[in-house]
């Protein structure tokens, strides 16, 4: 979990005064996630994060929801819980490693019935499915290298009133450093550029988390 936009203190007292208060499947997940995965577990998302996303899935009313990159499914057990019962939440993951773990919080939550996961690369996953627009929400956040694709799979395939969330896409603040030159922080840079420049988007940068850019087709 990181956070550009608030210290530790303040990012534990906006958790803190969230409501319906503390979660304990999140919190036992996160902590599954480290103790199997170490610092890897850095890459779940946070709890205000999380809850945000619920809310918006429940606010816009979505029923079909794409997440790309899954890992121990932080972000997946949160927007299943946004989901009205009949939703399905379609998770792309490259590696079948962590599923164990993000089943049994899936499971615990009661939300693994409306979670189907598809292993591999998830452009192929994203191009097997139906060329309609039928995904009311996608929450892209794999290989940063792979955001451009991502974008340009889910698009024709989004809902009139879709939003596509995008992670990570202030990368701890390094998008404005010009001494980071690493293939991650110029993709992001040059995805953030490729969004803002878009003439049939609508694009905000949210400082949640990371940076989460909540985008819709104008
Ligand atoms: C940042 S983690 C996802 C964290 C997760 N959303 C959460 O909040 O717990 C990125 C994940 O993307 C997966 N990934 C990387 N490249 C991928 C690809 N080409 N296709 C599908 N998944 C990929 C990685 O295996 C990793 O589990």
């Amino acid at each position: 979990m990181r956070s550009v936009g608030a210290s530790p203190e303040l990012l534990q007292y906006v958790i803190d005064h969230a409501n319906p208060p503390a979660d304990p499947v999140a919190h036992e997940l996160a902590a599954l996630t480290e103790q199997r995965f170490g610092a890897l577990a850095g890459m779940n998302i946070g709890e205000d994060q999380g809850r945000f996303m619920a809310m918006l899935v429940g606010l816009i009313g979505a029923r079909t929801v794409v997440e790309v990159g899954t890992f121990t499914g932080m972000s997946a057990l949160w927007l299943a819980r946004g989901l009205p019962a009949g939703g399905r939440l379609i998770c792309f993951e490259l590696r079948d490693t962590y599923l164990e773990t993000a089943r049994e919080a899936w499971r615990a939550a009661g939300v693994d019935d409306r979670i189907e996961v598809r292993i591999g690369r998830a452009a192929d996953g994203l191009a097997a499915l139906p060329d309609e627009p039928h995904v009311d929400l996608a929450f892209i956040d794999a290989d940063k290298g792979g955001y451009r694709t991502y974008l340009d799979l889910l698009l024709p395939r989004l809902s009139p009133n879709g939003v596509i969330l995008v992670d990570n896409v202030l990368w701890s603040g390094a998008v404005i450093d010009p001494t980071r030159t690493d293939d991650d922080t110029v993709a992001i840079r040059a995805f953030n550029e490729h969004v803002a420049g878009h003439p049939g988007l609508e694009a905000v940068i949210l400082t949640v988390g990371d940076g989460l850019t909540l985008i819709r087709r104008r």
